[in-house]
């Protein structure tokens, strides 16, 4: 089953056909104003995850992807717009919600460890700045290692660890306080197609394992739909959405689902679209 819509239909509606909204983006535009220039990054996004749901987003460089991230994580507020994060709004006028900020764990394509601390002390920076007791924290570091598969490297540097270990760190640094919400920017982007296959498995059994929410950015389509409950496809710039498509494969799901049909023909209609849009970028 497949709903995609053309763009210059008018918007297309990203929210979650649940109906249950837990993250929802309403009427999303976004404008970078500097002296030298404007660019209008996002135009008119409505999009909403449901809880416990996956969506890949997905478009050509500079179609506003970072952005949309930015914005749900609270890091930039909207030119135009509301988001709301399980009901609460985000901004209170230009004040964001700190309750609601921490239901979100961040994810970025650089793990951004601190070099001088070993991965136990990365993993359990979060809670200590919350206030979390050392026995607390460290048991917490202890068992997010296990999870991430990087028992044993607890008291090594973020130097001794390959890039692929590193961005596990940063998953789980980013789940530590159990956030409700993942908020991943091509986590796996630098990764070789072996990690990388290897990160999309594991990712998938920590969030089936903790029920996280997750928006997750990525170039690659075949990450998108293997990963993803819903695939969200932005136009070139400024961003709108321009399809959204459900990649209802059974979980948990093997590497072997990528050689299957359906998958392969949902990838190839998702790349017409992109190519489609090529040419078109203003
Ligand atoms: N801080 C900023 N100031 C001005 N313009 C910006 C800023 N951040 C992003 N932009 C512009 O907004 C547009 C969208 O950028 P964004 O980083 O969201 O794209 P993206 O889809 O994440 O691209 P990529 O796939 O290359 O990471 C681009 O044209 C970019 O130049
Ligand atoms: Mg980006």
């Amino acid at each position: 089953m497949r709903e995609t819509a053309a763009a210059g239909q008018g918007v297309v509606d990203g929210r979650a056909p649940s109906g249950d909204h837990f993250i929802e983006a309403d009427r999303i535009t976004m404008r970078y104003t500097t002296r030298r220039s404007s660019t209008l990054a996002l135009d008119n996004v409505t999009l909403s995850v449901a809880p416990k749901e996956f969506v890949a987003l997905v478009g050509q460089s500079g179609c506003g992807k970072t952005t949309m991230l930015r914005i749900l994580a609270g890091l930039i507020r909207p030119t135009e717009g509301t988001i709301r994060i399980g009901g609460q709004h985000l901004w209170h006028g230009s004040r964001r919600d700190e309750q609601t900020l921490r239901m979100l764990g961040l994810v970025f394509q650089d793990a951004n460890l601190f070099p001088w601390y070993t991965v136990e002390d990365n993993i359990g920076l979060p809670l200590r700045l919350r206030g979390a007791s050392k026995r607390e924290w460290r048991t917490r570091a202890g068992e997010l290692s296990e999870l991430v598969q990087l028992a044993g490297f607890e008291r090594s540097y973020p130097r001794e660890l390959s890039g692929g270990m590193r961005q596990r760190v940063a998953i789980a640094r980013a789940m530590s306080y159990n956030p409700e919400i993942l908020l991943m920017d091509e986590p796996f982007g630098a990764l070789d197609a072996l990690t990388r296959d290897r990160m999309n498995l594991e990712l998938q059994s920590i969030t089936a394992a903790t029920g996280a929410t997750v928006a997750f950015v990525t170039h690659s389509i075949t990450e998108a739909v293997f990963l993803a409950d819903r695939v969200v496809l932005l136009t070139p710039r400024p961003g709108r959405i321009r399809s959204i498509t459900p990649a209802k494969f059974e979980r948990p799901r093997t590497l072997e689902l990528q050689s299957d049909p359906a998958f392969q023909d949902t990838v190839r209609e998702l790349r017409r679209q992109l190519y489609e849009d090529e040419g078109q970028d203003r």
